[in-house]
């Protein structure tokens, strides 16, 4: 298979749970299409649903109304000896590791192989390995107690694993975990994606987290898919209300206080534009503002300045006041805008030192 087979399809998904107080829809017409062997991103607030549809692909839960194939297979009406196979090809991790507390790092990691009857030589010699490509080789007798957070999840990953599943789901697998411990289990499971071709869902309220590993990402919202796309489409060029927010968590550095101060939201007499200038991909490069600074009479003033990498493309976002004439201000910003640059006007501040046309 391809890198644009579909691995998991969801049709018209939607899952209304009967409570006290009457039904309540808590997925509405969820549809996703999620390729074979790439790592994709459900981000939502708490509450949006996301637990609710991974426990709809891993089958734990019957959707109300829709479809779900996974690898080929229509899923979401399979009974009995059908089901609990289809279950063994999707591979889980959880926030709070969910291991046995009993067992140590190799009975964990080889529990869903004697539940499904494999010899003793067969467990060993599926979870020696295992172990190494989890980097717990070390401690492979040790008991969750005695693990650090991190490596509880390694020893979850290498458990999911076991069963040599097509898929890797995982519900907020590192929120419980440290910057730099998530950090270092993302990169595990981007190692993994990559040696193994495993495709990998990502279920997350972190954008930091859809930003490290993901190529594509879905937004959900109240039940709803409001917005999917690239990483780093939805990073540079956000459509709804709620992946502003998410990514402006990540992109934007807030205002420095002196200027938010100084801020106001209508030109002013006297006064000097504030705009925010975003640089994408290749355009990073371009010189463009040294050009206008030539071309036009036109002083620009860096107030801030940041460039992030997303998928190793630099993405640019400084902000500046523009000191010159009104008229020669709106060809500077025409010609910005004409060489695809976004530019934003962030409002209108005293001008201190205007320009000299
Ligand atoms: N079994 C259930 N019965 C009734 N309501 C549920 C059930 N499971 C989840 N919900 C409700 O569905 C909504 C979404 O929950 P969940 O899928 O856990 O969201 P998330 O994982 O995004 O935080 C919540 O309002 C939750 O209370
Ligand atoms: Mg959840």
């Amino acid at each position: 298979m391809g890198r644009d087979t579909p691995m998991i399809e969801i049709e018209g998904l939607e899952k209304t749970f009967t409570t006290a107080g009457g039904p309540t829809a808590v997925l509405k017409d969820v549809s996703l299409s999620i390729r074979q062997g790439e790592i994709f991103g459900i981000i939502g607030r708490s509450g949006a649903g996301k637990s609710t549809l991974v426990r709809c692909i891993n089958l734990l839960e019957r959707p109300s109304a829709g479809r779900i194939t996974v690898n080929g297979q229509e899923v979401s009406s399979l009974q009995g000896a059908a089901l609990r196979e289809a279950r063994r090809g999707i591979g889980m991790i959880f926030q709070h590791f969910n291991l046995l507390s009993s067992r140590t790092a190799f009975e964990n990691i080889a529990f869903p192989l004697e539940l499904a009857g494999k010899s003793k030589a067969d467990i060993v010699a599926v979870v020696q390995p295992l172990l190494e490509l989890v980097g717990l080789t070390d401690k492979r007798d040790r008991y969750p107690a005695e693990l650090s957070g991190g490596q509880k999840q390694r020893v979850g990953i290498a458990r999911a694993l076991a069963s040599k599943p097509a898929v890797l789901l995982c519900d907020e697998a590192t929120s419980a975990l440290d910057p730099e411990t998530t950090k270092s289990i993302l990169a595990l499971l981007q190692d993994i994606n990559r040696k193994l071709g495993l495709t990998i869902v990502l279920i997350t309220h972190e954008m930091p987290v859809i930003k490290e590993v993901c190529d594509r990402v879905a937004v959900l919202d109240h039940g709803r898919v409001v917005e999917q796309g690239n990483v780093f489409d939805i990073f540079t060029a956000p459509k709804a209300d709620v992946t502003r927010s998410f990514v402006s968590d990540v992109i934007d550095r807030p205002l420095p206080s002196n200027l938010l101060e100084r801020l106001r939201s209508t030109p002013l007499t006297q006064g000097n534009v504030v705009l925010r200038i975003i640089f994408t991909g290749p355009s990073a490069n371009t010189p463009v503002i040294a050009e206008v600074v030539r071309t036009y009479s036109v002083l620009l003033n860096i107030l801030q300045g940041n460039v992030e990498y997303i998928q190793g493309t630099p993405y640019g976002n400084i902000v500046v006041e523009a000191v010159g004439q009104p008229q020669a201000v709106q060809e500077a910003i025409d010609h910005i805008r004409a060489n695809n640059l976004r530019v934003e006007v962030l409002g209108h501040v005293a001008g201190a030192h205007r320009a000299v046309a």
